[in-house]
């Protein structure tokens, strides 16, 4: 059976490996004791739909289990590499985890290599061009094994659904015998689905990851900067707008949705990462890079402006915050708009109420210092609140009724940072504003 190293834990490396392990022997390597932990004991350190069960199911079948970095290993057929890619603090990709795993298989290569070259190490976390031939490329010179970047598509909130059935396979490597044995066991795994998969260099693999989360950032940029436009015009509706433009499959509806901006631990960081290498390469800054962080950077201050227009003075004020999380169905607060947006308000010294409903399984170490009343209940969390900031489009949220959210608020003002509840009837009772539509109006226009 082919036996396969995964070198990090996270999103990317925890979901790839009980996916995996339906069918191959996986060894999940991490630093961090407690999530290591925490996944042999069946206690999955993050949130993906259907994670927990592939994860028991992967225990129970004895094909997987989770070890530390420090521990001994005995030779790997396939190494995926999966460590994070973070932002040092002047936007430069931080590579320090990648260099580690590169400097332990070299150190420690008879752990981690089959004779004859024919370990095949396969990076997977987002880095810059370049990066994968300069750690890497030594164990091919060397012929100690080979190597490939494959880039990693998923997107949180779907990473099951996304690692079982991908877009499209990229596949980088130096030579055409090292691509037919990726493209081999891709052809295993996958058994005969027909996922495009597409073969290059290795540099223009490193490319195609990040000029892909630009675009999808820059569509986002894009929306919102129009649905700044749009809301200044009364009676335009900016998701009728996005209707009528991305019916146009030269454009697409997808990532055109207006918004609070986007977050998360890949696109505000691949954005900025990319600036610096374009400036690094060029020794000019790419401009519409620029200009899509400086956009996305603007946006959770857009909600504090609406706040401000209803309630002036904000200091007392009680606000309450539905969703933490970047995006619906992870427990991911990493460059989440909430925080920014909890920052702001705690500087204006507000009193800030919080519910999510993945509260339970989040780190909130990073919003504790801004004295944030924590609630797993909805309706507690909006109890006597001055407003309501509406920030993450759970389903939990767009099902509640309008009538019994605000029942009990002290002030009945809801600002939908998501639109979720546009499409649903406004109690005449309550002020509802939403980013991308002229907020004067106190209901959506009905067309039907
Ligand atoms: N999260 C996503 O949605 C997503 C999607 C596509 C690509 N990516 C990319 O994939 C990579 C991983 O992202 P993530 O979100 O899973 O990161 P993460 O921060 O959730 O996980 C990274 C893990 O690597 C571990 N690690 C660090 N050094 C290690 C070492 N020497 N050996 C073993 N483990 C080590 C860390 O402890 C951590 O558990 C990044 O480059 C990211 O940009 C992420």
């Amino acid at each position: 059976m082919v036996k396969i190293g995964i070198f990090g834990a996270g999103y990317v490396g925890l979901s790839t490996a009980v996916c995996l392990a339906e069918k191959y022997d996986i060894t999940l390597i991490d630093i961090d004791p407690e999530k290591v932990g925490s996944i042999n004991n069946n206690r999955s350190p993050i949130f993906e739909k259907d994670l927990d069960d592939l994860l028991n199911s992967a225990l129970k079948n004895k094909k997987f289990e989770a070890r530390l970095f420090s521990d001994k290993f005995s030779p790997f057929d396939l190494i995926f590499i999966t460590v994070g890619t973070p932002s040092e603090s002047d936007g430069y990709i931080d590579l320090q985890y990648v260099r580690n795993v590169s400097k332990a298989l070299l150190y420690r290569k008879e752990e981690f290599f089959l004779s004859n070259q024919q370990t095949l190490i396969v990076l997977r976390s987002t880095v810059i061009p370049g990066t994968t031939n300069q750690f890497f490329k030594l164990f091919e010179t060397k012929r100690l094994a080979r190597i490939a970047f494959s880039p990693e598509f998923l997107a949180q909130g779907t990473a099951i659904h996304d690692t079982l059935f991908p877009r499209r396979i990229i596949l980088g490597t130096n030579d055409k015998e090292t691509s037919m044995t990726l493209k081999e066991f891709y052809f295993d795994f996958y058994n005969k689905k027909k996922i495009p998969l597409f073969t290059m260099t290795i540099e223009s693999a490193e490319f195609t990851k990040y000029i892909a989360n630009a675009f999808l950032a820059m569509k986002i940029s894009f929306v919102n900067e129009m649905a700044d436009l749009v809301e200044k015009v009364a009676n335009a509706e900016i998701d009728d707008i996005i209707q009528g433009v991305g019916s146009d499959p030269r454009i697409s509806p997808h990532f055109l949705r207006a918004g609070i901006g986007f977050g998360g631990s890949c696109f505000p960081k691949d954005v900025q990462a990319l600036i610096r290498f374009g400036e690094n390469i060029s020794a000019e800054t790419p401009s519409i890079l620029s200009s899509v962080l400086k956009v996305n950077e603007n946006r959770p201050f857009r909600l504090i402006k609406l706040l401000r227009e209803e309630l002036g003075d904000l200091n007392g004020k009680k606000i309450a915050i539905l969703g933490l999380a970047f995006k619906p169905g992870t427990n991911d607060i990493r460059e989440a708009p909430s925080l920014r947006i909890i920052q702001a308000l705690w500087r204006a010294g507000t009193l800030i109420k919080v519910h999510d409903p993945l509260i339970p399984r989040m780190n909130l170490q990073s919003y504790s210092r801004f004295s944030v009343e924590v609630h797993h209940n909805i309706l507690d969390c909006v109890r006597g609140a001055d407003a309501c900031l509406l920030l993450t489009e759970w389903s939990e949220y767009a099902e509640t009724n309008l009538e019994d959210l605000t029942k009990e608020m002290n002030k009945k003002i809801i600002i939908d940072g998501r639109r979720i509840f546009l499409k649903t009837n406004i109690p005449t009772n309550v002020r509802y504003i939403t980013i991308g539509n002229p907020h004067n109006r106190f209901t959506p226009i009905n067309h039907t």
